[in-house]
Formats: C-alpha cells, structure tokens, sequence
C-alpha cells in the first residue's frame, strides 16, 4: 500500500499557491519555478542518455509540463506524462497542443503503460517527495513498462552534497506537518533497489558538478548562466533493463557498467 500522503500534500501545496498568485504563475511555481531553464537542461539530459528523437518516453510526475513544452515540437516523440495534481496536468496538455501525446492522472505508483513499451522513463523532483517505499515501487513499475535495454533516469537529494544540506536544513527548522515530504536517498540504497529488481546500475551524476551537455547557454532565475554544459542541482541516477535473456534469467547482482 502506497503513503497516502502524497495524494493530499502536492495538492495542497498547488492548491496554496493558486490563491496566493497568479494562475499561469502558480502553476510554473509550484513544480519549482525556472521552468525554461530546468525543462532544457531536462531534455538535454535525456538525449544525452540516448532518447530516441522517435521514441517512447514516460515523464512521471511531469506536473505542468516543465520538460514536455521543450519536447513538444519532436513529432516523432511518444509522450505520456503522469500526475497526481489534475490542475497541472491540464496546464501541461494545453501548453503543449500534442493531441497525440497522453496526460494521465494517477493516484498510486503504478504507471498505466504497457509492459515492456518506452525506451525511458523519468523521475525529476518526484522521488524526493516520496517514501523509500513508494520510490521502490514506482521503480518496479518502470521496470515493467520498459523495453530490454529501456532506461529509467531519476533526479534525488543526497547528504554528501554540500548544496542539498539547505533543504534538509529547511525541514529541520521550518518543519510543517502540512508540507510535502522532502525526501533524500543514499546511493547505497540506489544500489540496492537495483540489484533487488534485477536492473544495471548505469550512472551517478553529482547534482553541483556540470554533466547535462547543452546547446549555448541556459540561465536560471537566480542569474547563474551555464553555458556548453549544465546541472539541474539534483543529482541524477540512471538505472537500465538488461536485454532480454538477462532480464529472463532473473535479477542477478547489480552491475555497475561505469
Ligand atoms: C517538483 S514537481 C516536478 C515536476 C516535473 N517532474 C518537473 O521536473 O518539472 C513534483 C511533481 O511530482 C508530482 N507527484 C508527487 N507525487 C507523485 C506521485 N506519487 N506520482 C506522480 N506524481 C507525483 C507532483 O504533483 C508534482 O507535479
């Protein structure tokens, strides 16, 4: 049984906002704001772990459509974003106009895809609002709906990154029994829900340190420019399906291939 906590938290939390701001700014806001810069560097990332341009991606958690909008114009791209909060769903399908492509409301830690269907499925700011459990679970459920080969690429708070220790800071001190979780995940944990769902651990990506290669240069609202190469702040994690008589053949010890 998943927390039921996150289908009351995330609501409320959009829900605040809304009232306290502009429609179309509460919306940008409330899947963390510098919605351009973090769409670009998302897609950046994606590709660079080897998206197909005609692919099928799965963008769980995808809110009000932060990375989707920078997708939009690839005709040749599968899309299905999920999300437990309908407000941003319905902003993500409008932004986008890809009637082709589907914004599915969930309300647990199965995604509604078919088995063995995408070539990736992403994660971003999702598994840090989540229990350790539902992270799990969503990541069995990744490995179901992905093709031999598939990627799952998720972005996490970690505590030997000086820069996250703000927002474990933030719990600490501003503790709010109303607010949506902010969860951290060691990499040993990582390796270990890889190995128990018989997935290849591919990569680590430390969130301070620039590994997103991108066109020119993206600035974020702060004013930090990042040019020729990005990072979106959180880490990121790449876990791959084994090919077919891998994956048949059972979950065998977590490999790690760099
Ligand atoms: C910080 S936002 C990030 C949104 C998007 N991934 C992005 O990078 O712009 C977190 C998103 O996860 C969604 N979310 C929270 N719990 C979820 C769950 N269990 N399943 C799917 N989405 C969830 C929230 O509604 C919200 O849209």
């Amino acid at each position: 049984m998943s927390d039921p906590n996150f289908l009351k938290s995330y609501p409320e939390h959009v829900a605040q906002l809304r009232k306290s701001m502009p429609e179309s700014v509460a919306l940008e806001k409330a899947v963390g704001g510098d919605f351009a810069t973090v769409g670009k560097l998302e897609k950046s990332l994606l590709f660079s772990l080897g998206l197909p341009a005609d692919g099928v991606l799965v963008d769980v958690g995808c809110g009000s459509g932060r990375l989707a909008v920078q997708l939009r114009d690839l005709s040749g791209l599968h899309y299905l974003g999920t999300d437990i909060v309908p407000e941003l769903l319905q902003q993500a399908r409008k932004l986008c106009q890809r009637p082709d492509w589907r914004f599915v409301l969930t309300n647990g830690t199965e995604i509604p895809c078919e088995a063995e269907s995408a070539d990736m499925v992403c994660f971003f700011s999702v598994f840090t609002h989540l229990t350790h459990e539902d992270t799990f679970r969503y990541l069995a459920s990744a490995s179901r709906v992905l093709k031999p080969g598939g990627k799952i690429v998720f972005s996490f708070l970690e505590f030997r990154i000086d820069s996250h220790w703000e927002v474990f800071d933030g719990s600490v001190r501003n503790g709010n029994p109303g607010a949506h979780l902010d969860q951290f995940i060691d990499r040993d944990g990582i390796v270990a829900w890889a190995r128990h769902l018989g997935l290849d651990m591919v990569s680590f990506f430390d969130g301070d340190k620039p590994h997103i290669p991108i066109e020119g240069e993206v600035e974020w609202e702060n004013g930090l420019v990042m040019r020729g190469v990005g990072n979106l702040g959180q880490s990121v994690a790449v876990l791959s399906v084994p090919n077919k008589s891998r994956r048949e053949a059972g979950p065998v010890a977590a490999a790690f291939s760099t």
